[in-house]
């Protein structure tokens, strides 16, 4: 199966994808994570990115293009795939069904995480105390929810039409979020097979 998780910072993607990973068996695609290898790295890419990730900022369609294209051609994607954060605009989601349709393989589901913004907030505060992500601080947060709103929203409306969207409250503990993910997919691949 193909899925995209869709969701605002602190909705549980990256949590629920690595559950889904081992339900499912398929590799995943993370875009931050490959950014942030990037920029540990210390690579041409990863050294721009940093510029954009630390202001909350997306990275620019044809940078994050280029390092997803190589991905796409991986032979072990041919038995699905778990896109998580990607993609994250309209130009992105086209180009992404542009490849996905000269294999033949459309997606099969794009699962809306959605959770309160001050659980949001509360989570991205736990993390920061835990972890060292530069983009975990208040000021960039309310800087990546106001982008997912006006740039990440919109493709909620793109494939709504093409009836492969489903909502999941992601609220509650992961195992009940996972559980709500569960259901959606054996929802859908009851009507794919
Ligand atoms: P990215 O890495 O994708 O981050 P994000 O979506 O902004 O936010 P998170 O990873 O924090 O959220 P998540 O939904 O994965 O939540 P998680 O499971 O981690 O992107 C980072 C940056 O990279 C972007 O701002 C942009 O600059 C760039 N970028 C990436 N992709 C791009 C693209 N396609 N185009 C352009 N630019 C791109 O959970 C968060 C925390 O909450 C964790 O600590 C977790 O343990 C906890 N948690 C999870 N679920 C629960 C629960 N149910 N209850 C309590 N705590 C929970
Ligand atoms: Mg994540």
């Amino acid at each position: 199966m193909l899925i995209v998780f869709i969701g605002p910072p602190g909705a549980g993607k990256g949590t629920q994808c690595k559950r889904l990973i081992d339900y499912l068996k398929i590799p995943h695609l993370s875009t931050g994570d490959l950014l942030r290898e990037a920029r540990a790295k210390g690579n041409t890419l990863g050294q721009l990115a940093a510029q954009y990730m630390d202001q909350g900022r997306l990275v620019p369609d044809p940078l994050v293009l280029a390092m997803v294209g190589e991905k796409l051609n991986e032979p072990e994607l041919a038995i699905g795939c778990l896109f998580d954060g990607f993609p994250r605009t309209v130009p992105q989601a086209r180009a992404l069904d542009e490849e996905l349709a000269k294999r033949g393989t459309p997606l099969n589901l794009v699962l809306e995480m959605r959770a309160d913004e001050q659980e949001l907030i509360d989570r991205m505060l736990r993390r920061a105390a835990l972890e060292k992500r530069a983009d975990d601080n208040p000021q960039t947060f309310a800087h990546r929810l106001e982008v997912y709103h006006q740039q990440t929203e919109p493709l909620l409306d793109y494939y709504r039409f093409r009836g492969v969207l489903a909502m999941i409250n992601g609220m509650g503990t992961p195992d009940e979020v996972f559980g709500r993910i569960q259901a959606a997919v054996e929802a859908r691949r009851a009507t794919c097979h």
